[in-house]
């Protein structure tokens, strides 16, 4: 198994190709349980269910790997697409997205700016806050499941439905909960009262995990939230001081507050590990590896952490939510356009919120490592991984 601060050296992770070779060689007969991904998320894992539903999504998104905008919000490829990739399936299709999508290895319920609880504030079709908040999510996968089922039963759209047995077989990846801490924010709450929602928000997330195993679904993998305290835009929307930050030039109080999301999620996760006879609840610390990149970002292949890479290219930390990457404002009589750096691959922000292809590389090459699943589930042996 890679340490969580081995390099990575072109497309694969050496962690990968070590994986495989082990595969290979020993000729291990795991099997691999998934026949499919149902994700359920916020922007960090949407692979275009916003924008199926609202107004269409700007350049320069996308521009790595898709050439143009594809509803995620990176230059290219997310955590959920090298998931996706890693174990053999094609990119997930958003539930939402009405044509071409095919569900048979899985659907994306995920929506940037989605929620656990419902929204408060008024929904926009900006895309800030979604309508498409947990409890919606997980309907949206009742009503896919039970068209699925009576498709099957009447032998239509074979090659696009999943098939019965899916459904037990899948994986349930969640990564949610950001938004919820964001939004309390906006709404006032001072800094450090935000927790108190923590609770609440974590046992939705329980129920929503118990509600899909009383129906069958046994493989679960939770990803933890990242160190927002560390992403350009809380950096520069946050007043601190140098004192404030840490030694990875992250911001000490807001980490603070997303640690004390993640011991509640992890104590969740750990409660329903002893209470859900037969199934496997996977706490994943994407926490952990995240922060790497800007601890040991240089090790890494990364040459810039607190800084975006989409924006308008000014301040230290080429963020302002005025003149977002997509767009632009007039500042003091000239108008401002945000833009792309020109080597996106060194830059761990993508936009100052939403990360690069190459750091969602790199976290998807360490989930598949093992090393941060809570408890370890042996995946690389069990499963064939293939190259991204
Ligand atoms: C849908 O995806 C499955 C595999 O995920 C594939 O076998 C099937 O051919 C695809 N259907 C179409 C219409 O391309
Ligand atoms: C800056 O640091 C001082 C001393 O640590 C503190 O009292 C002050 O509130 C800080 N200012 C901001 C904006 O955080």
């Amino acid at each position: 198994m890679m340490d969580g601060g081995m390099p990575i050296c072109g497309g694969a992770g050496l962690g990968i190709v070590l994986a495989m070779m082990a595969i290979v060689g020993r000729g291990v007969e795991g099997e691999c349980p998934f026949s499919a991904i149902f994700n359920y998320g916020d922007s960090n894992s949407d692979t275009g269910g916003l924008v199926a539903a609202f107004p269409a999504q700007a350049r320069p998104n996308g521009e790595t790997t898709f050439g143009e905008p594809v509803g995620r919000f990176s230059d290219g490829r997310l955590v959920v697409d090298f998931m996706a990739q890693g174990l053999g399936f094609p990119y997930l299709n958003p539930y939402l997205q009405a044509i071409g999508s095919n569900f048979s290895s899985g659907a994306n319920f995920a929506s940037a700016g989605a929620s656990v609880l419902q929204p408060t504030s008024q929904v926009k079709p900006n895309g800030w806050l979604s309508p498409f908040y947990l409890q919606i999510q997980l309907q949206q996968f009742f009503h896919l499941k039970s068209t699925a089922l009576e498709l099957y039963s009447k032998g239509w759209f074979k090659d696009v439905v999943p098939i019965p047995s899916t459904f037990e077989k899948a994986l349930y990846t969640f990564d949610i909960g950001q938004n919820d801490l964001t939004a309390q924010l906006s709404n006032g709450v001072p800094l450090d009262q935000v927790s108190t929602v923590f609770p609440q928000v974590v046992d939705t997330i329980g129920n929503t995990i118990q509600a899909l195993y009383t129906t069958g679904a046994k493989f679960f993998m939770i990803s933890n939230m990242g160190p927002l305290g560390c992403y350009p835009a809380y950096l520069a929307n946050f007043p601190h001081n140098a004192s404030d930050l840490d030694a990875s030039g992250c911001l000490t109080s807001f980490n603070q507050v997303v640690a004390n999301f993640n011991e509640a999620l992890k104590n969740k996760v750990f409660f329903l590990q002893t209470q859900l006879y037969g199934a496997s609840i996977i706490y994943v610390d994407t926490h952990a590896i995240k922060y790497e990149m800007w601890a040991n970002g240089l090790a890494n292949g990364f040459k810039f952490a607190t800084t975006a890479c989409c924006g308008p290219n000014a301040g230290p930390y080429n963020f302002d939510s005025t003149i977002p990457c997509t767009g632009s404002a007039v500042q003091n009589g000239q108008i401002v356009t945000g833009s792309s750096c020109s080597d996106p691959s060194v830059y761990v922000s993508w936009d100052g919120i939403h990360l690069t292809e190459s750091a969602n590389r790199y976290i998807a090459t360490r989930i598949f490592s093992g090393a941060y699943f809570q408890p370890s589930f042996p995946i690389t042996q069990m499963c064939p991984l293939f190259f991204f």
